[in-house]
């Protein structure tokens, strides 16, 4: 075990000793290799630089109460990728090759996973990059995988607390049928003139329906979940990314009696609604304490503790991911 002080380390990149990675070239992916080198020679002229022919994804092994590591819902993160490869005109990669490569980055980097109650784990981020070069606008057919992981520490440094958004009309982070539903680092890139300027504020973005600026659409980049009376509302919209964890919380609510609505939700709604989150791979969910409506003059509160359904869902996919329960959905891959 690395020597490094799990509780104190934040949501940032520490390097491993090994990553891992895999390339595609005549229609063949080669076997995924471990590697010390960290860095790769490219091409200035390639895809993936030049037209952003880029993918990424997030995930995060778990090392449980019974001692056991838990990667959550590796094949969905798998399946996300190939839907983004295929948004960008890229070449997917197949499950079995993603699932080997995370398997291989987890084992050749054992000593970087934290111990159980430090609220630090073990962070993979695969990226899929076009690395053909090419100066004429069109896709490659080259294409790098690899597997950065890196110990992360917990999200909530001062506890679960909830925190300001701000309502963003002035930067739409994607197209309605652009490629708001990839994972993909131009729609990153497109949304930090607001983010930066929101987090200089000390605010997150909501992000609104870029169509009509009307319906809520993604928190920053975690989905949107919001309650009312029995409900768990999620919007649906072409242009957020299909969040695991949403799905995972989803699956959850309902099984607490809760009935699931995945609709348009009109900003106005959320003077409706007791409490709402941002949920996602980082933080599960953070509670949202206050959202402010500029254009408007209005804010809705929701107070800075997080409520009841929020830390139920919270403590109930944590202790799957941690081990403290049974699995009833096999969503973690265990290793003795
Ligand atoms: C834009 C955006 N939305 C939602 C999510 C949450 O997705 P997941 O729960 O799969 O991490 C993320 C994080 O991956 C994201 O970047």
């Amino acid at each position: 075990m690395k020597n490094i002080n799990w509780s104190q380390l934040g949501f940032h990149y520490t390097e491993t000793d090994y990553i891992v990675r895999s390339e595609f070239h005549n229609g063949i992916w080669s076997e995924p290799i471990a590697t010390t080198d960290k860095t790769i020679q490219l091409n200035l002229s390639a895809t993936c630089l030049q037209y952003g022919q880029q993918a990424f994804e997030g995930l995060k092994a778990f090392r449980g109460v019974d001692g056991k590591i838990r990667i959550f819902r590796m094949e969905q993160n798998a399946l996300r990728l190939q839907s983004s490869a295929r948004g960008l005109y890229m070449q997917p990669v197949p499950t079995d090759l993603f699932c080997r490569s995370i398997l291989l980055a987890l084992q050749k980097n054992l000593d970087f996973l934290p111990p159980y109650q430090t609220g630090a784990v073990l962070y993979f981020r695969p990226l899929l990059i076009g690395t053909t070069p090419r100066l004429g606008v069109g896709p490659g057919k080259d294409f790098l995988f690899a597997v950065i992981p890196s110990p992360i520490g917990p999200y909530f440094k001062v506890g679960f607390h909830g925190t300001p958004f701000i309502v963003n009309r002035r930067v739409d982070r994607a197209a309605p049928l652009g490629t708001g539903q990839f994972k993909v680092g131009g729609n990153y890139a497109a949304s930090f003139r607001a983010t930066e300027e929101a987090h200089a504020a000390g605010l997150s973005c909501i992000f609104l329906d870029c169509k009509e600026h009307k319906y809520i659409d993604e928190c920053g980049a975690a989905n949107f979940f919001g309650i009312k009376g029995n409900s768990y509302i999620t919007p649906a919209s072409s242009s957020i990314l299909p969040s695991i964890t949403n799905n995972s919380l989803m699956t959850l609510a309902r099984d607490m009696g809760m009935k699931v609505e995945r609709r348009k939700i009109p900003l106005e709604e959320l003077a409706e609604m007791s409490e709402c989150g941002a949920c996602g791979t980082a933080a599960v969910i953070s509670p949202i304490a206050r959202v402010i409506d500029p254009d408007n003059q209005r804010i809705y509160e929701f107070g800075k503790e997080p409520g009841p359904v929020s830390i139920k869902l919270y403590n109930a996919l944590q202790d799957i991911q941690y081990g403290r329960v049974p699995d009833p959905y096999n969503w973690c891959k265990i290793i003795d």
